[in-house]
């Protein structure tokens, strides 16, 4: 961005593709992270005399205007970020955002509506892709890309409007790779990384490649219960992917063989029934230990012992990786495991970076201070695409 800066970037169109794909509770914005994190790139254009048009997808609409995935509040919440007034296009390349666009002063900003409200931008048809990616490029004269938590999709937005305008990388984006490179190119070991979430396929990539880097993995999270079944523990009703039990048992063989130190709770919280996050009413957990969930029960979090192990780890490292949650956060009765595990970032000397997501929003929810840990990413399947060694569409589309 600083060569499009010194080029010169008064009176100029230029479609700042986004990531303000933020956690939604009706139109109130639960986490504005990720608009926070991409307002400095904004305001640099807006700074330097642009015309300024902001796109992003927000959720997963299905390629139809849908209200319930409108972008009006990330836009309002923007504006507030600015300081000034952004106008918003009520549809994303049609009449109302083609007339915002020709209504923009020098150093003026617009949002326009959802990129997923149209098929063209998710389309796996090049032409439908690009015949979209024609009509975004209709509107701007220059492109930034900055939604780095976007990049790992090839979407006409993130990879083919960059090949139809003069483009470069934003801020946002510059900063998450040089960072995500020290993890990858020159980690300072012990290296740690802790995940989380619901689903071991979502991570299986990211597993594999890093039984070849890391020294130790921390498992929490609903993922866990696929990995205590693969040591042959019984886990109840416990979310559990059966399917990818072999693959796992491959995993925990190969960390053995690898020396990479593999680890799982102890113990954990369970609960006859999934608790209610709308009325958060006590769901009156047990901590039972790890090998002995009782058949009827599910398990919703770690346990006070894996979080003394998981903090003892994270404390003896040099760096630390952190992606998902390790429970239910949402709900008092199962935030624990992850409040701890965010604390022990937050103690430790290692550089720390928490890999977007639900991870970046349960460390703000939680009433943790961002600038308490090394770095906490925007991305969360990007990161991980990256750290597995991905080409990732949106970075390569910039690098020429
Ligand atoms: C994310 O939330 O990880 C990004 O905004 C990408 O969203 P997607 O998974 O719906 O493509």
């Amino acid at each position: 961005i600083d060569q499009l800066l010194a080029a010169g970037v008064a009176g100029k169109r230029v479609f700042v593709r986004a990531d303000l794909n933020v956690p939604l509770d009706g139109t109130t914005i639960t986490d504005d992270g990720r608009i926070r994190a991409v307002a400095p790139t904004v305001a640099r254009l807006a700074a330097a005399g642009a015309r300024v048009i902001v796109a992003s997808h927000l959720g997963r609409p299905q390629g139809a205007p849908d209200p319930a995935f409108s972008l009006a509040p990330a836009a309002r919440r923007l504006g507030e970020l600015l300081g000034t007034d952004v106008a918003f296009a009520t549809d994303t390349v049609g009449d109302s955002a083609r007339a915002v666009v020709a209504s923009l002063a020098d150093g003026q900003v617009a949002v326009v509506e959802n990129l997923r409200f149209n098929p063209g931008e998710t389309s796996k048809d090049d032409a439908e892709r690009g015949a979209f990616a024609d009509r975004l490029a209709s509107l701007a004269d220059l492109y930034v890309g900055d939604g780095f938590g976007a990049v790992h999709r090839k979407h006409a937005s993130v990879y083919d409007l960059p090949a139809r305008l003069p483009h470069a990388a934003g801020e946002l984006i510059a900063t998450e790779v040089g960072v995500l490179k020290q993890l990858t190119d020159d980690v300072r070991r012990p290296y740690t990384v802790v995940l989380g979430g619901a689903k071991v396929s979502d991570k299986l990539g990211v597993i594999d490649h890093l039984l070849e880097k890391a020294d130790r993995i921390l498992i929490g999270g609903g993922m866990a219960y696929t990995f205590l079944k693969a040591q042959g523990h019984e886990v109840g009703i416990s979310l559990l992917q059966e399917e990818q039990v072999p693959t796992v048992q491959g995993y925990l063989e190969r960390a053995r063989e690898r020396g990479v130190e593999l680890v799982l709770p102890v113990d954990v919280l369970v609960s006859p029934a999934f608790p209610d996050l709308r009325t958060k009413a006590p769901a009156h957990p047990t901590t039972v230990s790890a090998d002995a969930i009782p058949a009827d029960q599910e398990g919703l979090d770690i346990g006070p012992e894996s979080r003394k192990l998981f903090a003892s780890k994270i404390a003896d490292s040099a760096t630390v990786f952190w992606n998902g949650p390790m429970g239910v956060f949402e709900h008092p009765d199962f935030a624990e495991g992850t409040k701890a595990v965010a604390q022990a970032l937050v103690d430790s000397p290692a550089f720390t970076v928490v890999g977007g997501g639900d991870s970046a929003a349960a460390v703000r929810i939680l009433g943790f201070d961002e600038n308490a840990f090394g770095h906490i990413s925007t991305g969360g399947g990007a990161s991980l695409e990256y750290l597995e060694g991905k080409t990732l569409p949106g970075l390569a589309a910039l690098e020429d």
